[in-house]
């Protein structure tokens, strides 16, 4: 990897959403937040554990509040200017327990996936790599306002393509994958120190304005 630039602060929470001891996503994140640390970021590793909540209930909020680790999740994201995520695909589609915590941390006011700058990455033992989870994952986090990074890092045969101290063994994947974040960083970097976004969300844009049914939101990220 190149020597750090001088890149002013940029924290970014990083995690992979497995529960699984020996996750190859948390492989994953691992080398992401190396990169981060090495492209001159601050890299914020949690676990999804650390977030993991039980099934979505009105009732249990209504009774009980939004659970332990929703609440934690919001708090590293707000801590964080940007998150990266390495996810599973399962059938297709995102992990449950994800969607569960991103379902949760979206009833908590101010809304924290709102304006943060996210860049999603997969691990998966398949040809595609678990990319088409990742399509799935966008819905939700693009719904609640995140501004997802276009480019999506998904390890193809993931089982086979760590080397021993971690990195990618193909010597032009790592390239790329350590190019990908420095282009993720650099931006994050503009949007959070050069040009702070102020961002309303709206959850439906062009639907009629309502007092009983409008969910809306300013939201200023600074450094
Ligand atoms: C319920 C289930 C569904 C899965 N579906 C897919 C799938 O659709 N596509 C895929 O590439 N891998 C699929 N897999 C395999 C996972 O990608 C593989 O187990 C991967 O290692 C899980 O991520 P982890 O190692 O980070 O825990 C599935 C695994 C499980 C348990």
């Amino acid at each position: 990897m190149s020597a750090s630039p001088d890149r002013r602060n940029v924290r970014v929470l990083v995690f992979a959403a497995s529960l699984r001891r020996a996750s190859l996503n948390r492989r994953l994140a691992e080398l992401a937040a190396a990169v981060v640390e090495e492209k001159g970021g601050t890299p914020e590793r949690a676990a999804m554990a650390d977030f993991d909540c039980p099934s979505y209930s009105g009732d249990v909020e209504q009774e009980g509040g939004v659970p332990a680790g929703a609440q934690r999740f919001r708090e590293r994201l707000a801590a964080a200017h940007a998150f990266i995520i390495a996810a599973p695909e399962y059938n297709a589609s995102m992990p449950g327990c994800l969607k569960n915590a991103v379902d949760w941390a979206s009833r908590i006011r101010p809304q924290p996936f709102n304006g943060r700058q996210g860049m999603l990455l997969s691990a998966s033992p398949s040809m595609a790599g678990g990319n088409r989870g990742l399509w799935s994952l966008r819905v939700p986090l693009e719904h609640l306002g995140a501004r997802l990074y276009p480019d999506m890092f998904s390890l193809a045969q993931a089982h086979e393509a760590f080397d021993g101290a971690g990195r990618i063994k193909s010597p032009v994947l790592q390239e790329r994958f350590e190019r990908t974040i420095e282009c993720f960083l650099e931006l994050v970097e503009a949007a959070t120190h050069y040009r702070p976004l102020k961002k309303l969300w709206v959850e439906n844009l062009g639907e009629h304005p309502s007092a009983a049914t409008d969910r809306v939101e300013h939201t200023t990220l600074s450094g």
